[in-house]
């Protein structure tokens, strides 16, 4: 009676070729999140399809952990480019994963405009009390990817053909960027790879129940350097995942 493998996708296109891929599979719902608990070389993995963004992968995430108790959680699927030097299809493994859209702007009266390269992080985790007062919530949160996740990331990713994996930061917010600037500010302010919708809100319910975890993210576009956005890299992502669990299955 193993305990079972959660695997996350939030769109139907991240999600439902890893759930075909898992043997004896049963379907299980809780509001709109679907279960797909199955099999996979005998281990249980349930794939999870969350939905998108930052509050279904929350809520999802708790549910998951509270009804299937998993030894390890991984959200994997699409998102864009802030590193230059990654291509669509190239494979980011979130050694760290970090909330995008915590922020406190900067005091400014009536009629003295808005200036977003100004906001601070905000790390809602520092303390107990007003994060908007707090001088050490000043700062990104960062929600390190699981040390044996990761290694069984590494250790298949000569078989990933389509592009290169690397080791990364993926930050998150309800926010798809498109400003090139902006990028470039959070790839130099918070060190991001990579943007999507769901990373850091699953590794900060995962931290809070004390389960590991790790980010996945392929590249379906970039913006920085004309990677134009391609939905087959979903299914690459989720065969690649495929190879990391079988991996950390064998290695239990
Ligand atoms: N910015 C934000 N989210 C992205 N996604 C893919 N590319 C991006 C991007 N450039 C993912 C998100 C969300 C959906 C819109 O696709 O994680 O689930």
């Amino acid at each position: 009676h193993h305990k079972p493998i959660v695997i996350q996708g939030p769109m139907p296109i991240e999600a439902e070729k890893f759930a075909q891929k898992l043997k004896n599979v049963k379907v299980e719902k809780s509001g709109t999140f679907v279960f797909y608990k199955g099999t996979l070389n005998h281990y249980p993995v349930i794939v999870a399809k969350t939905g998108k963004g930052m509050e279904n992968t929350a809520a999802a995430t708790s549910i998951a952990i509270e009804k299937y108790h998993p030894i390890a959680i991984i959200n994997q699927g699409t998102s864009g480019g802030h590193d230059p030097e990654l291509n669509v299809f190239d494979i980011v493994l979130g050694k760290q994963t970090v909330n995008l859209g915590s922020l406190r702007t900067g005091e400014k009266g009536e009629g003295e405009g808005m200036d977003p390269a100004a906001w601070k992080p905000m790390d809602l985790m520092a303390s107990e009390g007003s994060a908007g007062e707090d001088p050490n919530a000043e700062k990104p949160r960062f929600y390190a990817g699981n040390k044996d996740l990761l290694e069984a990331a590494n250790e298949v990713k000569d078989k990933y053909t389509k592009g290169k994996v690397v080791e990364g930061t993926i930050g998150s917010a309800d926010v798809w960027n498109n400003e090139v600037d902006r990028i470039k500010w959070f790839h130099s302010k918070y060190g991001t790879s990579v943007e999507e919708m769901e990373g850091a809100s699953a590794a900060q319910m995962a931290q809070a129940y004390n389960v590991p975890f790790l980010g996945i993210r392929v590249l379906s576009n970039n913006k920085t350097n004309g990677g134009k956005y391609n939905p087959n890299t979903a299914e690459a992502c989720q065969n690649y995942v495929y190879q990391v669990v079988e991996k950390y299955i064998s290695e239990i």
